[in-house]
């Protein structure tokens, strides 16, 4: 039961739940492999976790281009040998209602987080297949468990998401370990960075004043998943605020 050595990639690792887990799992001794598209935020926590002794290097990867996500598993696999885990978290919500027709923002959705979570799984397979064994972690979200106005296209992303993760366990065999972890509200740069309603980015900034979560909190439930000896799965976790309804 070991996270040590651990060859970790993990997408949207420049800030929030991405940032927390690449932190905690490098300082159990885990070598990080940090994709997102902001070099600046990749560099300063590479180097947070350099200067704490730890094993971090980085690859700027948008999501959205299988090419790149290619290239931070090659990164993996140049730095440290190979890939153990593929954390496929990078994520963006710009919900709102459907008759606001923000049909970009549907599109966004559905490019970031349901193609970009198939193009890491597409891209770790290969060099899962060819070392014998791997595991895959998706960040999905509650807003799948608990449908609400607004969650509708992102939701359906993550369940869409939740469909894919169940189908890929079920193929997967003794050698590959499949999870998928829903946070519920988690205090991160998310409903700021990305809801492009204004309306609805006020609402949901004061639930999270009020409701959200530390994100080391799921960073500990990937890291859980990871720990457990090779012939355990977790097949699922969800981690929500005690308050969330
Ligand atoms: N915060 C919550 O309450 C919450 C709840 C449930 C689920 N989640 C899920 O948790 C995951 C992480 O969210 P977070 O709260 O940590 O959000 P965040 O603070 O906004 O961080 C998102 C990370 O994803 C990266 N990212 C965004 N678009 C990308 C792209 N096209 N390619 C590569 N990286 C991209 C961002 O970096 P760049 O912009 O530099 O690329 C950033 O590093 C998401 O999948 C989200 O759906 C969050």
């Amino acid at each position: 039961m070991t996270i040590k050595d651990k060859i970790i990639a993990i997408t949207g690792a420049g800030r929030g739940i991405g940032r927390s887990t690449a932190l905690h799992l490098a300082a159990r001794g885990a070598c990080v492999v940090l994709g997102a598209r902001s070099e600046v935020e990749l560099a300063d926590v590479a180097n947070e976790i350099v200067g704490a002794g730890g094993k971090a290097v980085f690859s700027v990867t948008d999501v959205t281009k299988r090419s790149d996500l290619n290239m931070l598993v090659a990164r993996a696999c140049e730095a440290f040998g190979r890939l153990d885990v593929m954390v496929n978290n990078a994520g963006i919500g710009p919900i709102s209602r459907f008759d606001a027709l923000r049909i970009d923002d549907w599109d966004a959705m559905i490019d970031v987080n349901l193609r970009g979570t198939l193009y890491g799984i597409a891209a770790a397979l290969p060099v899962f297949a060819r070392q014998g064994q791997g595991h895959v972690i998706n960040v999905l979200s509650t807003a799948g468990l608990k449908i609400v106005p607004t969650m509708g296209v992102y939701a359906a992303t993550k369940n869409a998401l939740r469909t894919a993760t169940e189908a890929l366990r079920q193929e997967a065999g003794r050698n590959l370990r499949v999870t998928e972890v829903s946070p519920g509200f988690v205090d991160t740069t998310f409903a700021d960075s990305s809801i492009t309603d204004e309306t609805v980015r006020a609402t949901i900034s004061k639930q999270k004043e009020q409701l959200a979560i530390s994100p080391d909190a799921i960073a500990r439930a990937i890291a859980f998943a990871i720990e457990q000896p090779g012939d355990v799965e977790v097949g699922s976790i969800v981690v929500r605020p005690t308050a969330q309804d």
